[in-house]
């Protein structure tokens, strides 16, 4: 069945975006994200409000993928799709329209790890060098935080998780402390390049092994808000940009110290960067600095870092050339693990 050049679609849907992407073997022909901005007027995701914005979204985003990649749908040759982890009622609505769709085209249909595809993102085609086997990849966003080792495309191991919040939800809760609307990780980063990173000091959370944790660091950040709001009730106000710089420097600390301890440990040099919160301008110059100090670090084009399909068809592309493909009868699975 191998293909360089093969057509794949590749659809997501595990969380609150709906995207689709076409990929003409490693190259990207179209990508097409639809972001639900619903959840803003909630502070956080609703689950049965994602899904059936989804459901809303699936077939326009599909369809624009297609008229952007100029080809015909029947020119696809696969399918590719997420099949967790994520929301349940979002997945699902990804994988039933992907199903349909193979079942109607008479092409493969394949099953794809959002976290996987995540690390895979990296080797899309954009003519950039790529990470050497076996690598490091630091994958935070909004539901995981992972050093995950790439023993090859499709061989990896996780081999340090957070035992508690995400680094992207530790941003998007301590955004919310400050008022900022949901997901808060951007604003804290563009207001971060405005403060003082070393005005306010929290607590970096210990974790055994190459494991992380945050939710001490959301708690001390917390009770530093309490203290100060009884002295100066304009403290958020007087303050945002020096608190938004000394989160943001305490969560980059702890990835990057982590993430060198595991290089040290496997004796790698090679590293890379995934997930929404590789957004993070603090993150991308940790990564850049450690050049300096003999590591070679890769960091995800912008548009590959936030959940998006391309990064589902990429995986599919990989899984095409090993013959895995999935039958029809596979479930969505919440907790798929890489
Ligand atoms: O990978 P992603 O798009 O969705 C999940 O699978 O979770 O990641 C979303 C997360 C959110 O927590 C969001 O606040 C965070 O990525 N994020 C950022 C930045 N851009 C997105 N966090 C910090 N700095 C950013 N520039
Ligand atoms: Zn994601």
């Amino acid at each position: 069945m191998k293909n360089k050049n093969v057509l794949i679609l590749g659809i997501e849907s595990s969380c609150d975006d709906t995207a689709a992407a076409i990929l003409k073997g490693d190259k990207l022909l179209a990508s097409v994200v639809a972001s639900q901005e619903i959840h803003q007027n909630w502070g956080g995701i609703v689950p049965e409000l994602a899904s059936r914005a989804h459901q809303q979204n699936i077939v326009p985003v599909v369809e624009e993928a297609i008229r952007r990649a100029k080809i015909h749908k029947r020119d696809l040759q696969a399918i590719a799709y997420t099949r967790g982890p994520g929301l349940l009622g979002s997945l699902l609505v990804g994988g039933s329209f992907a199903k349909g769709m193979s079942q109607a085209l008479s092409i493969p249909l394949i099953e794809v790890n959002h976290m996987q595809a995540h690390v895979l993102a990296h080797f899309i085609d954009d003519g950039q060098d790529k990470p050497n086997f076996p690598f490091l990849c630091l994958t935070v966003s909004g539901g995981h935080t992972q050093i995950v080792k790439v023993i090859s495309p499709l061989e990896m191991e996780v081999i340090g998780e957070t035992q508690d919040d995400a680094a992207g939800e530790a941003f998007d809760k301590a955004a919310r402390m400050l008022g900022i609307a949901y997901p808060g990780g951007a604003t804290i980063d563009k207001l971060s390049k405005l403060g003082d990173a070393t005005r306010f000091k929290f607590t970096e959370p210990k974790a055994p092994g190459l494991n992380m944790s945050f939710s001490g660091l959301k708690s001390s950040f917390q009770y530093l808000l309490r203290d100060e709001l009884k002295k100066d009730p304009d403290f958020i106000g007087n303050n945002k940009n020096d608190l938004c710089a000394s989160l943001q420097a305490t969560i980059v600390k702890i990835l990057i110290n982590k993430l060198l301890e595991a290089c040290e440990i496997h004796q790698i040099k090679d590293i890379a960067l995934a997930g929404g919160v590789s957004a993070n301008s603090g993150l991308r110059d940790a990564f850049i600095q450690l050049r300096k100090r003999g590591f070679k670090s890769f960091i995800p084009p912008f548009e590959y870092c936030t959940d998006n399909a391309a990064m589902i068809a990429i995986t599919g592309y990989f899984k095409f050339q090993a013959g895995l493909f999935s039958e029809v009868s596979a479930s969505a699975n919440a907790r798929y693990p890489i």
